[in-house]
C-alpha cells in the first residue's frame, strides 16, 4: 500500500507552511523581539533563519522523503547498519509532546479571545481595561482549562479525518485568508497616530540594546526563535517530506516555506509594535503581548469587532494547523511503531495530551508558585525553554550531522535525495559549510547561550 500523498503542490506548501506558521510567528515572534530589544534582534534572527534554519529544513524533508516514514522509523530506514541514530527518535517524540504541553494553552487563549471578540467584551475599553481582561483570564483556571481542552479536541478531530480530507482541505483556505488579513492589519497599524516610535523600535537597529541585554543571550534567543518558527529539530517537518512525491527539489520547497513563514512573522511585528507605542503597552510584556495589544488595535479601527473576530478565527486555525501537524506526527509515531490504527492512536493520545497540558494552563493560577526559571517565571517559560532552546537546536544538530557525516546517512545520499526533481538545487558549494561550519556555529551559540543566561 502506498503512503498517502498530498493532493496538490500548493496543498503541500501551504500545509507545510501551515505547520511552520503558527503561534511562533504571531505570538512568540513579537514577544521575543519585544524582550530582546527590537530591530537589532530581528537582524540576528534573520541570520539564524537562513544560515542555520534553511539547511536543516531541507535535511528534514530529505530524511522524510527518502525513508517514507515518520521520525519513529525514518532513521532506522536509512542509517548505516549497526549505527544508533534512531535513538534520537525518542528525543524527537519527547519534543513533540513537550511542545504540545504549552501550545494547546496558547491556542486555547486564541479561541477564548475569538469568543470574547464576538461577544464584544473589549468594546469601549482603554488599554488598561484590555490588559485587565487578559489577567482576568489567567486567574480563571476553569476557563483556561476549558479552552485548552477545546483546542486539543478540535485538533484531534481534524487529525482523525486523515491527511487529505482533514488537514489539507481546511488548512489551505485558512492560511490564505490569514495571509490577506495580516496585510490589511499591518497597513492599518503602520499609519496609527503615535505609532512611529514602535515602528522605529522594530525596524531601526539599535545595537546598544543588544549590548545591554548581553549579546550571548540575545543570540541564544534569536536562534531559539528561528528553530521554533521553522518547526525543525523534532521531525515535525520531516514527516511532510514523507508525504510528497519526487517531482520537486527540496531546497525550493524549503525556501518557499521559509519566505511565507518570515512574511507572516514580519507582518505580525508591523501590526504589534506601532500599536504598543500608540496605546501605551510595554513591548517587553512577555507571552501576553499580543493579547494585551491587539484588542486595542481593533477598538480603534472602523468595524474593529468584525476584523478582530476574523483575526482570532484565522489565527486559531493557524495555531490548530500546527497542532494538527504535530498530532499527525505523534499519531504516526504510534501507528508506525505499534501498527495500531489511527483511531486508536488518537483515542489514546487525546487524554494524554490534555493531562500533559494541565501544568502549563494551571501554571498561571493554581500552580503559579512553581517558577522553574527564577522569580516570576512560569511553567510555560520553562517548557518553552526546553523545547526552543534545547530540543530543537540539538535535534537540528542531529539532522545536520546525520545528513553530512560518513558515519550517518552521508552527504552524497542527502544531496541526491534533496536534488531529485525540478527546482532549486542544494548548492554544491555549501557542502563544507553544512558539514563543518554550520554545526560549529550551532554548538557555539548553544554553549555561550547557556553561559550568558545562567552564569
Ligand atoms: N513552527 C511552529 C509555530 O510557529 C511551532 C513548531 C515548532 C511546530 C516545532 C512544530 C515543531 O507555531
Amino acid at each position: 500500500m502506498g503512503r498517502e500523498k498530498f493532493a496538490s503542490r500548493l496543498g503541500f506548501i501551504l500545509i507545510s507552511a501551515g505547520c511552520a506558521i503558527g503561534l511562533g510567528n504571531v505570538w512568540r515572534f513579537p514577544y521575543i523581539v519585544g524582550q530582546y530589544g527590537g530591530a537589532a534582534f530581528v537582524l540576528l534572527y534573520l541570520a539564524c533563519l537562513v544560515l542555520l534554519g534553511l539547511p536543516v529544513i531541507v535535511m528534514e524533508y530529505a530524511v522524510g522523503r527518502a525513508s517514507q516514514k515518520s521520525i519513529a522509523l525514518s532513521f532506522e530506514q536509512i542509517e548505516p547498519k549497526g549505527s544508533k541514530w534512531h535513538i534520537y527518535k525518542w528525543f524527537g517524540m519527547a519534543g513533540n509532546y513537550l511542545l504540545m504541553m504549552y501550545y494547546t494553552t496558547i491556542t486555547g487563549w486564541l479561541l477564548y479571545y475569538f469568543v470574547k471578540m464576538i461577544r464584544g467584551d473589549f468594546n469601549g475599553l482603554d488599554s488598561e481595561g484590555v490588559g485587565a481582561q487578559f489577567t482576568g483570564m489567567l486567574g480563571q483556571p476553569e476557563i483556561m482549562v476549558g479552552f485548552m481542552i477545546a483546542a486539543v479536541t478540535i485538533g484531534f478531530a481534524i487529525c482523525m479525518q486523515g491527511l487529505q480530507n482533514g488537514v489539507e482541505r481546511i488548512t489551505k483556505y485558512m492560511m490564505l485568508a490569514l495571509l490577506c488579513l495580516m496585510v490589511v492589519l499591518a497597513i492599518n497599524s503602520v499609519v496609527i497616530p503615535g505609532g512611529k516610535a514602535g515602528l522605529e523600535f522594530y525596524l531601526k537597529p539599535d545595537f546598544g540594546k543588544i549590548r545591554e541585554a548581553g549579546i550571548g543571550s540575545v543570540l541564544f534567543a534569536a536562534f531559539g526563535q528561528a528553530f521554533f518558527t521553522l518547526s525543525i529539530g523534532i521531525g515535525a517537518m520531516a514527516i511532510f517530506g514523507s508525504y510528497i512525491g519526487k517531482e520537486r527539489r527540496l531546497t525550493g520547497e524549503a525556501v518557499n516555506v521559509l519566505l511565507l513563514d518570515t512574511f507572516v512573522a514580519f507582518m505580525s511585528g508591523l501590526i504589534i509594535f506601532p500599536a504598543c507605542a500608540a496605546y501605551g503597552v510595554e513591548a517587553n510584556a512577555g507571552p501576553g503581548l499580543i493579547f494585551v495589544t491587539l484588542p486595542n488595535v481593533f477598538n480603534h479601527m472602523p468595524l474593529g469587532q468584525f476584523w478582530g473576530s476574523l483575526f482570532f478565527v484565522f489565527m486559531s486555525f493557524a495555531a490548530l494547523s500546527t497542532e494538527v501537524a504535530v498530532f499527525q506526527n505523534i499519531v504516526s509515531f504510534a501507528t508506525d511503531l505499534t501498527g495500531c490504527s489511527v483511531k486508536k492512536a488518537c483515542a489514546i493520545n487525546y487524554p494524554i495530551i490534555v493531562l500533559l497540558s494541565l501544568p502549563c494552563t494551571l501554571g498561571y493560577n493554581v500552580l503559579s508558585f512553581i517558577q522553574p526559571l527564577g522569580a516570576g517565571s512560569t511553567v510555560l517559560d520553562f517548557e518553552d525553554f526546553i523545547v526552543s532552546n534545547n530540543l530543537l537546536p540539538i535535534g537540528s544538530l542531529v539532522y545536520l550531522l546525520f545528513c553530512t557525516a560518513n558515519f550517518g546517512w552521508g552527504y552524497q545520499n542527502f544531496e541526491k535525495e534533496a536534488n531529485e526533481g525540478m527546482g532549486i538545487s542544494f548548492p554544491r558549494s555549501s557542502r563544507l559549510y553544512v558539514t563543518y561550519l554550520c554545526p560549529l556555529i550551532l554548538m557555539c551559540i548553544f554553549v555561550q547561550g547557556y553561559i550568558a543566561t545562567f552564569a
